[in-house]
């Protein structure tokens, strides 16, 4: 983690700034010809909040800056447990840890995606898309933005997922974060030099919520989130967390799951009730199993339909992911180009309109609007 990033960040909870305790630091000569601020990453650490009590744990160079952090990283904070006595006003570890508040937080969520994204494998395509280099372009595309309107600008990718799209925006000139509730920013983050090359320092990522997303108002000069709030319980409450980090004047463009024809939509929601609850790793074992057959019905159907389809050229394992994404999480919630674009109007935005793909005019559902 960069200084530059918890420049940006703030506590999810009281919304105060956070103050970093470095234990290990590794020196970037790369960022340091952008200024002190990059100059050097914190691998481990702690962020204490300088307005509550809550405090973030920085592990393998990510910010947790999520309320549940002492559940889910009870090991990393025992291991620390010294270091974290010595500094000062957190000498009563324990009782300051008991402090963390876990009730907001989608434990499923968290589970399964942490899983999608460590089952996936870098080089493989994803939502059978080539990322490094269609995706960078579509971006720009969905967005409705020329590449000299990122340059030098703030953008956030909520629920970033394997961050690839994220550091690809960086090569459009941009700063980028990308935020996502799992553990794949994990991974994301060791693989912005090969993606975002010697744009990589103005690649961050951080573990945090979309439903009170851990930056101050109006930080990002452009906002994008894909396939992410209606993965949560509430999407109205989670576009409201998304929109607030957003700059007056600056894009918006939110991508969500589309309302299906019944004959598709409601097999989808009976599967999903069972599937939904069932241990994730189990669950990804019965979606290898069952590619090849989902696999031979899309086909059929596409075939039917006499178009084609992009699952021609997938591995299994991509497949497996992909399935994987629609039958675990615990929410999935869709919509129509309508219901959206009233979430956007009722919200005051200007310049609001349709930019869905047509290709992906089945599933998806993709506005943009200005702040
Ligand atoms: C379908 S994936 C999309 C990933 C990425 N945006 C893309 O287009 O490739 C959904 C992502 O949303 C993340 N997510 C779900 N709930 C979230 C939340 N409350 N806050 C932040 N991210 C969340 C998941 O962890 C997952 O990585």
């Amino acid at each position: 983690m960069k200084a530059r990033l918890n420049e940006l960040l703030r506590c999810p909870s009281c919304a105060a700034t956070l103050d970093c305790h470095a234990f290990q630091t590794e020196a970037d000569p790369l960022g340091a010809q952008a200024g002190a601020a990059y100059a050097e990453d914190v691998i481990e650490g702690l962020l204490d909040c300088s307005g509550c009590a809550l405090v973030y744990p920085i592990i393998e160079g990510v910010p947790r800056v999520i309320r549940n952090a002492f559940d889910e990283y009870t090991e990393w904070f025992h291991h620390h447990k010294d270091k974290i006595g010595a500094i000062e006003g957190l000498e009563s570890v324990a009782q300051q840890l008991g402090k963390v508040d876990s009730s907001r937080f989608d434990k499923r969520s968290n589970e399964s995606f942490s899983l999608q994204w460590q089952n996936y494998q870098y080089g493989d395509k994803t939502w059978f898309k080539d990322d490094l280099a269609l995706r960078k372009d579509e971006f720009l595309d969905a967005v409705k933005l020329e590449a000299s309107e990122l340059d030098g600008r703030m953008v956030l990718d909520a629920g970033c997922g394997n961050g690839r799209l994220t550091a690809s925006v960086a090569k459009h000139g941009a700063e980028v974060v990308g935020m996502d509730l799992s553990r794949s920013v994990v991974r994301a983050n060791q693989m912005r030099a090969e993606h975002a090359g010697d744009r990589a320092p103005f690649v961050h990522f951080v573990q945090g919520n979309v439903m009170e997303p851990p930056f101050a108002p109006e930080t990002f000069d452009h906002i994008h989130t894909s396939g992410v709030l209606h993965h949560t319980p509430s999407t109205e409450r989670a576009f409201d967390g998304f929109l607030k980090t957003g700059k007056p004047g600056g894009r918006v463009y939110v991508q969500l799951y589309r309302k299906r024809e019944f004959w598709v939509g409601v097999p989808n929601r009976i599967i999903r009730f069972f599937t939904s609850r069932l241990p994730v790793k189990l669950l990804y074992s019965l979606c290898m199993l069952m590619a090849p057959v989902h696999r031979f019905l899309v086909l059929f159907v596409a075939k039917l339909r006499g178009e084609a389809s992009p699952i021609q050229n997938t591995t299994r394992r991509e497949q497996a992911v992909s399935l994987f994404d629609n039958y675990s999480p615990r929410y999935q919630y869709r919509y129509t180009p309508l219901e959206v674009q009233k979430m956007f109007e009722v919200r005051g935005l200007t310049g609001v309109r349709d930019v869905t793909f047509e290709n992906e005019e089945r599933h998806m559902v993709a506005f943009v609007g200005d702040k």
